[in-house]
């Protein structure tokens, strides 16, 4: 199937913005508040229309397929003809909890589809799970607690500073300046606020002062490529500002955060330190079974130790950032890019039914 002309959905998800409705849901019980609209509307459009562009550059056939919801577009879902589902959904109707179980779904209609498999993505948006399993990998994570309405699952014995972050969220949400807190009144008030204001877990990390590193990975299993490392520079941050990559540093393009930043490939990095932010990344990529593109976030603190914030299946592919700005360092053109991410996800198909086939005989 390899080279061949496919017929690619590009799946993506939206949600009734209707405040109304979202009023009677929530009377009706439903507890998690939909944060993704802000970011959304912050993407202007771009990734799925630009991916669109290099599918048809490809030669393939790309039509889009919007999830609204609402469980009629599951059903139609369901009819989808579709050779390969370029997934692009982060949550269904507004919550990213459930953005495991839409690609569950996928799974069960027994459609070919691109990224990570549900399990994969639990695994990571749950950061608590993320970093037991990264603890057992013997690979470096900041020392944690989680509290979730008193109660607390697991502490290490942490010190200040710490930063305090919602355990599910990610995009940045409910990160700001006010994360990182010094003293006990601090952080029992940003525990509060992260149970307020996500009704999620708090997730209670050692700060790590150092530099902020991301690795964009290709491939899946044995076969994957380090892409060149980014940098996001955060040096420029006010003084008394902690150098996060807050809401604000990714996506208000009005403030100072946002505009005193910016990503780069990585530089002044030695061949040592490169080739452990490398092995470290990848290590995490295959403990959480991301496939076909991942990144994974780092820091790297002054003493050289290389730690894991946390692994993101399915990064945002929009061309201006940092995975196809990584992609194109290593030579790539994004019509490349978009065509390997799909050549990966065809190829493990065609290499199960290789080994189903083995199986048979
Ligand atoms: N333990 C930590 N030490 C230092 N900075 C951190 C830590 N955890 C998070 N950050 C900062 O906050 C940013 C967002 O945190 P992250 O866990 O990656 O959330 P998200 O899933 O929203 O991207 C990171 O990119 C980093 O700048
Ligand atoms: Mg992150």
């Amino acid at each position: 199937m390899i080279g061949a002309k496919l017929k690619i959905a590009l799946l993506y998800d939206l949600w009734n913005e209707d405040p109304v409705a979202a009023a009677a849901k929530e009377e009706a019980g439903a507890t998690r508040k939909p944060h993704k609209k802000v970011k959304a509307i912050k993407k202007e459009k771009t990734d799925r229309e630009e991916i669109f562009e290099a599918l048809q550059k490809l030669g393939h056939e790309p039509s889009f397929f919007e999830l609204d919801g609402r469980p009629a577009s599951l059903h139609s879902l369901s009819r989808c003809d579709a050779d390969l589902v370029f997934n692009l959904t982060e949550s269904f109707d507004g919550d990213d909890t459930k953005e495991m179980n839409v690609v569950a779904y996928v799974d069960l209609l027994g459609l070919r589809y691109t990224g990570a498999g549900p399990h994969a993505i639990f695994m990571s948006q749950d950061k608590a799970i993320a970093k037991k399993i990264f603890a057992f990998h013997g690979i470096r994570t900041p020392f944690f607690a989680t509290s979730y309405r008193g109660r607390i699952e697991h502490a290490h014995d942490i010190s200040f500073p710490l930063i305090v972050k919602p355990s599910w969220e990610d995009g940045s949400i409910g990160i700001d300046a006010g994360s990182v807190v010094k003293n006990i009144k601090e952080m029992m008030e940003r525990i509060e606020y992260i149970q307020d204001e996500f009704d999620s877990p708090a997730l209670i990390e050692e700060y790590i002062e150092g530099r902020e590193i991301y690795a964009g990975i290709l491939g899946s299993y044995e076969r994957t490529q380090v892409l060149p490392l980014v940098e996001l520079d955060l040096s420029r941050l006010p003084e008394g500002t902690p150098r996060i990559a807050s809401y604000d540093v990714k996506f208000e393009k009005n403030t100072e955060a946002y505009k005193l930043t910016k990503s780069a490939i990585a530089e002044n990095l030695d061949e040592v330190t490169r080739k452990r932010l490398e092995d470290t990344a990848l290590a995490a990529y295959r403990a959480l079974k991301l496939r076909d593109y991942g990144r994974i976030d780092m820091r790297l603190a002054p003493n050289g130790d290389v730690y894991v914030i946390e692994a993101n299946p399915n990064p945002w592919l929009a061309s201006r950032q940092e995975f196809a700005m990584a992609a194109k360092a290593s030579g790539m053109t994004y019509v490349e890019l978009i065509g390997s991410i799909v050549d990966l996800a065809m190829s493990r198909y065609l290499n199960a039914n290789l080994v189903n086939a083995a199986a048979m005989h």
